[in-house]
């Protein structure tokens, strides 16, 4: 991996004025560059041809790590096989044998897939067959969408309205009309260092009724959330709550959505949330861990009774006005393909349950490190909340994440938490890794 390193260095831009980076400081950024160049399994190589941990699996989707073979040969061959195939009124196998895989592996019967190319049109999507799926079966009232304070479902409109994170709302005005948000589940004072689910908060499902009861059921659509809250900072939830989120919705015929966008593919040690947490929702919006973060792909499964719903009228006519020219095109398709072969031959989607015990205990150990005010695990992800500077908040974070990746490590930060999300290929002497490099890095930042 190394040997070319001399030449991979030549190729860096000299002038990196023109890319206007993605939620990133640019001109922070800019004037002092990371760059990664080569990966392989749990490392990145960074420009300067340093050996870089990766505690993120990238952003959250190399969940098999990095530069694998098998997903690596599927992509060469799918690129001399057949390049592009339409995605409107044509098919080509691949899609429909990944439909069907997916659909076996999904828990209850979220037997339909549409395909997407991200997280966020998985978003949009998923509320479009909300809205749609009401309005067919003749509730058109049910124009409402519900999401939950802090949470994080991409960036397009629907995703940004349904979202709840300010700094991400802000600046883009009224965004989508109907939406309504419940309260986040963060509640430190009760809930600080749990280990795996809080035991308190599971009455905050019923803020769901406080909402019906304002708007009326006969209004509301759907409600979308992250089982686990991850982007925002890992918020993981109550004992209870969702269960009990989940009989609310099924009271009021409200449509109950899960973004799994991070959770999906084994982060929390089964294939989703919803198989993990014993609770299924109506839709669910994948994409990240899908193809291994490789291709752009994402996935929304409904309930067949959904699909079904859909299936009336003239067979000629278009069922669902909605699609992207790349849904399931067959790069994308071949390489999730090959994903889920590696999944299963390496048994990663549950790989997370055996080490979640160590994880745990290895992150909770730095409870006593400098400026440490919480510690969140489930799965394999983690969060390490840190006392803010005073009128300087995401400051001490960001100077972490600088000195992280100056020590050899990657690690993710929001706010003034940093979250940890490592390929589930982790061994256990990388998490010490991952864990006694946070505890240097805690004794150095400011
Ligand atoms: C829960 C959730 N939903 C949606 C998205 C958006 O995905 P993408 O960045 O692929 O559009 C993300 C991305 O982090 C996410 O975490």
């Amino acid at each position: 991996m190394t040997e070319n390193r001399k030449e991979i260095n030549n190729q860096i831009p000299n002038d990196l004025s023109s890319f206007w980076m993605p939620f990133s400081a640019n001109r922070q950024f800019k004037k002092s560059p990371r760059m990664f160049v080569a990966a392989k399994d749990m490392h990145y190589i960074s420009a300067d041809g340093r050996l870089i941990l990766d505690g993120t699996a990238g952003l959250w989707c190399v969940n098999a790590g990095h530069c694998r073979p098998k997903i690596t040969k599927a992509i060469q061959q799918q690129a001399q096989e057949l390049d592009y195939a339409p995605a409107f009124q044509m098919g080509h196998p691949k899609a429909f044998q990944l439909a069907n895989k997916l659909a076996d592996l999904a828990p209850a019967d979220l037997n339909n897939v549409f395909f997407t190319n991200s997280g966020s049109e998985s978003v949009e999507t998923a509320l479009k067959i909300a809205l749609a799926y009401h309005r067919v079966r003749g509730e058109g009232s049910r124009f409402r969408l519900i999401g939950r304070e802090r949470g994080y479902h991409g960036v397009n409109f629907g995703g940004t309205s349904v979202g709840g994170i300010m700094p991400n709302r802000k600046m883009f005005g009224t965004l989508l009309t109907g939406v309504d948000h419940i309260a986040h589940t963060h509640l430190p004072q009760k809930n600080a260092f749990s280990k795996g689910q809080p035991e308190y908060g599971a009455h905050l499902a019923d803020e769901l009724e406080r909402i019906i009861a304002l708007h009326d059921a006969s209004t509301i659509a759907a409600l979308i959330i992250e089982p686990v809250a991850g982007s925002t900072g890992v918020l993981i939830p109550p004992k209870n709550y969702l269960q009990r989120l989940r009989e609310i919705c099924t009271k009021h015929g409200i449509l109950l959505i899960f973004d799994e966008v991070i959770t999906g593919f084994g982060r929390l040690g089964a294939p989703f949330a919803a198989d993990y947490f014993d609770v299924i929702p109506d839709i669910m919006i994948t994409a990240k861990g899908l193809t291994n973060g490789v291709i752009p792909m994402g996935a929304v499964f409904v309930k067949s009774e959904i699909y079904n719903a859909f299936m009336r009228g003239d067979e000629h006519l278009i069922e669902f006005m909605h699609g992207y020219t790349y849904s399931g095109n067959p790069m994308a398709a071949a390489t999730a393909l090959a994903t889920l072969e590696t999944y299963k031959e390496e048994g990663l989607l549950t790989r997370a349950a055996d080490l979640a015990d160590y994880w745990q205990e290895a992150l909770h150990s730095l409870k006593d490190a400098p400026f440490v005010i919480d510690i969140r695990n489930i799965g394999l992800i983690g969060a390490i909340e840190l006392e803010p500077i005073k009128n300087m908040p995401t400051k001490r974070a960001f100077s972490a994440f600088i000195k992280a990746y100056e020590n050899g490590l990657l690690i993710r930060t929001t706010g003034d938490i940093i979250a940890l999300s490592p390929p589930l290929i982790i061994e256990k002497n990388q998490i010490d890794e991952i864990v006694d490099g946070l505890r240097k890095i805690l004794h150095e930042v400011e």
